[in-house]
């Protein structure tokens, strides 16, 4: 079959004839309709992850049909449309991920490729709304947007929200998912096109953080500050997020693009701020943004769907930021 294969750190991955992989025990083997990139392709490709080992099918979102089971699964889930939980061993604490968690896609074969065996607990029915593309754009990014926005910050309706950099993959299914709820939604971004689509798809407005005094320009024009801050960049930009928040404000945030941040300590307690690391998400986390996900009819946005054998140019497209919507590769 074909696959993006990342054969060593620091290259860009490439598209290689390897072996079909056989379904074991528990498995189901399922051949990819469509799978979508996450920042974390790039950063294992590009060294920056911790743990990498080579070589590796990369891809930790897809969806397809299973075509094949493995011992002790039910020859029934055959020909079953499906998109993929690609989380591995969470373990048994909601809360928190067990030392041997880890994601589809290294150090395990991902789904960047023409088939992909999985666990047959990782199997969901694929939301019968989306088409293939759609819906493998899901998996990881509205995990981690759903456990950030409603497990950890518990968003409510009619609540003030600020999103950073809207252009991002768990940002923009964040954004979708806190408007189906009911949430007012802000944005930041680094091009202001995208504040402006943002806007044309629901924010009330946005600034772009690359600008000069954007959170006092920001605060302006929201007439306020904001009660749930969602943030992945983390860098000299987040300590502004102290001064946007409202008192008993939650900031959350599931990355660090950008680096490390200060926060001042007095702001902070004075305000009676909460702020809180999040990591993709448990299994409940998966099946409730699932529910919301089919209750709300939401559409993932795809910005760009290619050929799997065009997957640099996807990789290249990623680091240069270019991205709203998810970029989907077809086997
Ligand atoms: N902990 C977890 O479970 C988890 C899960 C998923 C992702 N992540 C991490 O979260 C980050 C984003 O992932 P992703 O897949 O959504 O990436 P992505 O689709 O590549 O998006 C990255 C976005 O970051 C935004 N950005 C860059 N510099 C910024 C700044 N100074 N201030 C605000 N926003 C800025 C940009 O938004 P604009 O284009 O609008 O400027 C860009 O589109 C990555 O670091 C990733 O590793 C963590």
């Amino acid at each position: 079959m074909k696959a993006l294969l990342l054969e060593s750190v620091k290259t860009m991955p490439l598209y290689k004839d390897v072996e079909i992989p056989r379904p074991g025990e528990g498995e189901v083997l399922v051949k990819i309709a469509a799978a979508a990139l996450n920042h974390r392709d790039l950063y294992i490709a590009q060294g920056l992850y911790p743990g990498i080992v080579t070589p590796v099918i990369l891809g930790s979102d897809g969806a397809g049909t299973v075509v094949e089971t493995g011992a002790s699964v039910s020859k029934d889930l055959q020909g079953m449309d499906v998109l993929i939980n690609p989380n591995i061993n969470w373990g048994d604490n909601p809360k928190v991920q067990d030392k041997k968690y880890n994601i589809l896609g290294m150090p395990t074969n991902g789904t960047l490729a023409a088939f992909v065996c999985v666990k047959a607990d990782r199997l969901a029915p694929k939301p019968a709304h989306l088409t293939f593309a759609q819906a493998a754009a899901l998996p990881l990014a509205g995990l981690t947007a759903y456990r950030a926005l409603f497990t950890k910050a518990d968003l409510k309706k009619g609540e003030k929200l600020l999103i950073s950099g809207i252009g991002g993959g768990v940002a923009l299914i964040a954004f979708q998912m806190a408007l189906a709820l009911g949430a007012e939604v802000w944005v930041t971004s680094g091009a202001d096109d995208k504040i402006e689509l943002a806007q044309q798809l629901g924010a009330k407005g946005g600034t772009n953080y690359k600008s000069e005094n954007w959170h006092k320009a920001l605060e302006i024009k929201a007439g306020g500050g904001f009660d749930v801050i969602l943030d992945s960049a983390g860098g000299d930009g987040f300590q502004y997020f102290l001064d946007l928040a409202n008192p008993a404000a939650r900031i959350v945030f599931y990355g660090g693009t950008r680096g490390s941040f200060k926060v001042n300590p007095q702001k902070m307690f004075w305000k009676q701020l909460s702020m809180y690391g999040s990591t993709m998400g448990n299994d409940s986390d998966f099946n409730n943004m699932l529910a919301l996900i089919n209750q709300h009819q939401i559409v993932p946005f795809v910005r760009d769907l290619r050929p799997l054998s065009e997957g640099a140019a996807a990789f290249a497209d990623m680091d240069e930021g270019k991205q709203f919507g998810k970029l989907v590769l077809i086997p």
